[in-house]
């Protein structure tokens, strides 16, 4: 039987019957027609379906939609404001880290987690938090770059996050 859930996806209210074992990313593509959020391994080994629930990164193939019920979930479509990118999607374009691009949507949500909570990231603290991401094409080196160039654009000069 399905349960109602209301919960904020990209900063607007949702409120929607899910079937009690659909998962997050399942709510999220199938129902809301966000396919932003990539669906791949299905059981939490490569990070495409990441998205920010509650300000933390969470693979939303390993998450009920009913467990997001009252809580707040960013997708890669909450990023862009006014037609315009955010400094982490347009560093990865920039830098040339999107091949097939994939991996691409879980691999900016959890950078944008990390720089939330650090903004200024060593390689090693970057490659740590994109570790459970995986890409097949870029070799990681030019998402490593994207990352770090996003973290300087993102700094203002007083070094405060923008
Ligand atoms: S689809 Fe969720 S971790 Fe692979
Ligand atoms: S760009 Fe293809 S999997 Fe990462």
């Amino acid at each position: 039987m399905k349960t109602l859930i209301q919960l904020v996806v990209n900063g607007e209210t949702v409120e929607a019957a899910v079937e009690p074992n659909h998962t997050l990313a399942q709510f999220l593509r199938e129902d809301l027609g966000l396919t932003g959020t990539k669906h791949g391994c299905g059981v939490g080994d490569c990070g495409a379906c990441t998205v920010i629930l509650d300000g933390k990164p969470v693979n939303s193939c390993l998450v009920l939609a009913v467990q997001a019920r009252g809580r707040e979930v960013l997708t890669i479509e909450g990023l862009a404001e006014n037609g315009k990118l955010h400094p982490i999607q347009q560093a990865f374009v920039d830098k040339g880290a999107i091949q097939c691009g994939f991996c691409s949507p879980g691999m900016i949500l959890a950078a944008k987690a990390l720089l939330e909570q650090n903004p200024k990231p060593t390689e090693l603290e970057i490659r740590t938090a994109i570790s459970g991401n995986l890409c097949r094409c870029t070799g990681y080196q030019k998402i490593v770059e994207a990352i770090q160039e996003a973290a300087g654009s993102m700094l203002g000069k007083g070094g405060v996050v923008k």
